[in-house]
């Protein structure tokens, strides 16, 4: 599974990508708005950092003028990839951008039915927001699940982003169905490494090790 890094904030990018956890990078609007940084510079100093695809959002709401936006996004970088909206404006978008040799995330889908439209528009990336559905007492995951399987009916090559994913619990059951991608904050990924029963058994360890009275270096 690709780990993508769900913010703008340059530091928490760099400090797991030196650990080599880094597959890409997702932005949007709000998280552009969140670093405080300027769009243009701060996706340049994302993308000359990570070798993965980095994901900048195209703020228009029309076609021509989404375009318009995705080929200069496209022109910060060569490891970026455009993100349209799932509007019939965004998949017109994705098609023109697609076909000029673009990568395309399409974002913001909370049904099946939109994941299909953006595969047969070629997207390369299709985003299901999981969190925002069970904000809605939906089931999120129930999504993720239904695109993986429409997706392989038909072997669709577009990858599943799973994003909007807040907890650990939304990156194992995104692991588990088969997404292609997960895009978390640095926080989640970092929770992803704790369990009470390390921590225990650590403990344990030390205290034993203690009482040797011996040390390795
Ligand atoms: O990748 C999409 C993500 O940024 C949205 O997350 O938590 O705002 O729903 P959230």
């Amino acid at each position: 599974m690709k780990f993508f890094v769900d913010t703008a904030e340059v530091d928490q990018i760099a400090e797991l990508n030196d650990l080599g956890m880094v597959d890409g990078v997702t932005t949007n609007p709000s998280l552009i708005m969140k670093s405080g940084r300027d769009i243009l510079e701060v996706t340049k100093e994302i993308a000359d950092m990570v070798d993965g695809p980095v994901s900048a959002e195209v703020v228009a709401t029309q076609a021509d003028a989404m375009i318009a936006e995705g080929r200069k996004l496209a022109k910060i970088a060569d490891n970026i990839a455009v993100k349209v909206p799932l509007t019939w404006a965004g998949l017109k978008a994705c098609n023109v951008l697609t076909n000029e040799g673009n990568m395309v995330n399409v974002t913001l889908c909370f049904s099946a039915n939109q994941a299909l439209l953006a595969a047969k528009a070629g997207a390369t990336f299709i985003s299901p927001f999981i969190g925002r559905l069970d904000d809605i007492n939906l089931e999120g995951m129930d999504l993720i699940s239904d695109i993986r399987q429409i997706y392989d009916n038909y072997g669709y090559e577009t990858q599943i982003l799973a994003a909007s994913i807040r907890t650990v619990n939304h990156a194992y059951q995104s692991a588990m169905i088969g997404a292609d991608v997960m895009t978390a904050p640095p926080k989640v990924i970092k929770q992803m490494a704790e369990h009470v029963l390390t921590d225990k058994g650590l403990e344990a360890f030390l205290a034993d090790w203690e009482k040797t009275g011996q040390q390795i270096l």
